[in-house]
């Protein structure tokens, strides 16, 4: 006789990420929220509550009003059960009692498991709304409508959320496919310069680890790109939120169980830069130096050519990125930064063995599950001397 028995069977449930591309979504004409709000089996009107960037709020200020006029034309269909306004920015992910004003309003609101939680802001807005959403009721369903371009092109467009715990990033968090994300390129609009450039970074990431082709068309577009030509944003998002989507679509782990995060290259030191300035480096000015040092880390290691790690460089300066930062140097009484520390608090955060994605070409990575602290000391030392 064996000693246990079990049940099992296994469960399927079948995502669709779906990204949409579009201008001026709530204006009437455009029937696209509808439509998506109004696709699932038909029933009683479908309830909305909007949770809309402060910065976003300003920028637009007759968003809330044309918000209304779009719910008042489509009645029939759709009610608003609510505009709410948050601050934006990372201060919003640090700030852990604002989920339970979250949970409150839906709560209130009497929002159900039927009714959708639309989040319109920068990828900050989007984690700690999106996180709500996919706890309150154990999962609502939410919309995303990015406003930055590292929101369109990669923060919004994936399956994750989440805010900080104890100033570390992400700590608490779900793995909760959004409904659908709509990228509405008109919010760009008022978007300061640097959110703006700061979504060209994970282009770059992207085009790194998967697509050497792409990263030849944003050093062919550097003018354009440069100069915020709508065209060019527009072409750089829309692939980099292909790739993304892909990536988490096709790679066999959309929910991270593995300890390999391709999309997280240059993300270990950057996310502890972001601690360690208390956040005055935004999420891209942190990543374009974690993908400096793994660029140099790569080469000096005899993975990747002088050659292409030059391009590389010389393409984040020609975006007008730092590529290095004095907090890199700050220690804690031994010899070593405490930047290094992020690779600890990285393997923490995916469990398992220390997993860090370096390149061998442009546009092609692998996995190492070491790495030689006095070869990052020597990167950072040749960043140092670049900048
Ligand atoms: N969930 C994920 O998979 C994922 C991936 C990458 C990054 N992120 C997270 O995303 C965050 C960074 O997102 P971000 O770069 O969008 O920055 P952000 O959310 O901090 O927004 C940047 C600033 O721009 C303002 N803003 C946003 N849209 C605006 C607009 N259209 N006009 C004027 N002002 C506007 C915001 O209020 C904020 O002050 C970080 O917390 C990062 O960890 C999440
Ligand atoms: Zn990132």
């Amino acid at each position: 006789m064996s000693e246990f028995s079990h049940i099992e069977y296994p469960i399927q449930i079948p995502y669709h990420l779906r990204v949409y591309f579009t201008q001026s979504a709530f204006d009437v004409g455009n029937p696209l929220f509808r439509d998506l709000a109004c696709s699932r089996e038909s029933g009683n009107r479908r309830k909305a509550l909007f949770y809309v960037d402060e910065a976003v709020a300003a920028a637009n200020p007759n968003l809330a009003t044309q918000i209304s006029a779009y719910f008042d034309h489509y009645s029939e269909e759709l009610r608003l059960m609510g505009v709410e306004i948050l601050p934006g920015g990372e201060s919003l992910k640090n700030d852990n009692g604002r989920l339970n004003r979250i949970y409150a309003d839906i709560e209130n609101r009497k929002i159900c498991r039927h009714s959708y939680i639309v989040a319109i802001g920068g990828g900050a807005l989007l984690d700690t709304v999106g996180f709500a959403a996919a706890t309150a009721h154990r999962g609502i369903r939410h919309f995303r409508f990015p406003t930055t371009t590292l929101g369109q092109a990669d923060a919004g467009v994936g399956v994750k959320n989440g805010v900080n715990f104890n100033r570390k990033k992400n700590f608490v968090g779900a793995f909760a496919p959004p409904f659908a994300v709509v990228n509405d390129f008109s919010f760009l609009k008022t978007l300061p310069e640097v959110h703006l450039r700061n979504g060209y970074i994970e282009a770059i990431k992207v085009a790194l680890i998967r697509d050497a082709s792409f990263f030849d068309w944003i050093e062919a577009n550097v003018d354009a790109l440069n100069a915020f030509e709508p065209e060019a944003m527009q072409s750089l998002i829309h692939r980099c939120a292909e790739h993304h989507v892909a990536h988490i679509a096709t790679s066999g782990d959309p929910f991270e169980m593995g300890s390999v995060r391709p999309l997280d290259f240059g993300h270990w030191a950057a996310h502890k830069l972001e601690q360690l300035s208390e956040f005055a480096l935004t999420h891209g000015e942190a990543v374009a130096i974690g993908i400096a040092i793994d660029t140099l880390y790569s080469q000096e290691m005899g993975y990747l050519s002088a050659s292409s790690a030059e391009r590389i460089l010389a393409l984040l300066q020609k975006l007008k990125f730092e590529i290095y930062s004095d907090h890199l140097e700050r220690r804690n009484g031994s010899r070593f930064p405490y930047v290094l520390e992020g690779l600890e608090e990285f393997r923490e955060h995916l469990g398992g063995l220390l997993t860090i994605t370096l390149l061998k070409r442009i546009g092609s990575r692998f996995e190492v599950h070491e790495i030689d602290t006095d070869v990052v000391l020597r990167a950072m030392k040749r960043l140092k001397n670049l900048s």
